[in-house]
């Protein structure tokens, strides 16, 4: 057996003491986003700290919790807080629960973040579905001796994001009156944000959002077999003629003003799955 594999069903063990909770979908919450949080009819909560190779969350809004129990009746697993390279760690560490969550039986994986706005037909606050992606950490999560029974060597990547996902998600987000768009999400590794002409050439790479998170769990994710939903919310607008310093605190205040329309689409994309 892997190395990965043993860990994997370390942690799968260390979960299994505490619940034999069989969730089916599992949701990654990001920045400023705990609205579905609070929405969870609770199982069982269980903290990372307690889970043998879960890394331990940096920053104080990531709380470093898992979640088991309803959401819109149906069972699923939720990580409230996620680990982000910037913070130091390795892509195998980032990604090492989506390995877990798969283990215990999810299908589909469901992400947010905040990420900034290279459309400009974007506005800060609004929504973007992923539909497709641009790696641009310079690493990927894959790198390594690959165990097949946890996924192919070389797994396809034409469809990152389930198509019908994103259709019911876009389905949702009009008849509610949210501005929500479609895009590509490009992942860079950050902490820093970019400089002008950074924003421009991602641009010219057609990307329409940038971010420093979800790539690589989405990923693994396909590595796995998991079908995908994604979706940003647009902190900050990055035109690089008007750029003016980043105001981390306005893109805080923007992603928890946004949090009741992110929260509502995932709860309604739930209730249909
Ligand atoms: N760049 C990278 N990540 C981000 C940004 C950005 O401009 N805004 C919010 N997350």
């Amino acid at each position: 057996m892997s190395e990965l594999k043993q860990q994997i069903e370390l942690a799968v063990q260390a979960i299994r003491k505490e619940t034999d909770f069989a969730p089916r979908i599992g949701i990654i919450l990001g920045t400023g986003l705990g609205g579905v949080a609070r929405e969870i009819q609770a199982e069982k909560t269980i903290e990372y700290a307690r889970i043998p190779g879960f890394p331990r969350p940096t920053m104080e809004d990531h709380a470093g919790i898992l979640h088991f129990g309803r959401l819109e009746g149906q069972p699923i697993v939720a990580m409230q807080g996620r680990f982000h390279l910037y913070e130091g760690y390795t892509p195998a560490q980032i990604t090492f629960p989506v390995r877990v969550l798969k283990a215990l039986g999810i299908d589909t994986l469901v992400v947010s973040n905040a990420a900034g706005g290279i459309n400009r037909k974007f506005q800060a606050g609004d929504l973007m579905i992923l539909d497709d992606h641009i790696n641009f950490m310079g690493v990927n999560p894959l790198v390594g001796p690959n165990d097949d029974t946890l996924g192919p060597r070389f797994p396809d990547m034409s469809e990152p994001y389930d198509k019908k996902l994103v259709a019911l998600g876009m389905d949702i987000a009009l008849a509610q009156g949210f501005r929500c768009h479609r895009g590509t999400y490009i992942a860079v590794t950050g902490p820093c944000l970019e400089t002008a002409a950074e924003y421009r050439m991602f641009g010219v790479m057609q990307a329409d959002a940038v971010g420093m998170s979800t790539v690589p769990e989405v990923i693994v994710a396909k590595h796995a077999g998991l079908r995908v939903f994604g979706v940003s919310v647009i902190t900050d607008m990055c035109i690089p003629e008007t750029l003016k310093p980043a105001d981390i605190n306005e893109i805080i205040a923007i992603a928890n003003e946004a949090e009741p329309r992110l929260t509502q689409l995932i709860l309604r994309l739930i209730s249909k799955m």
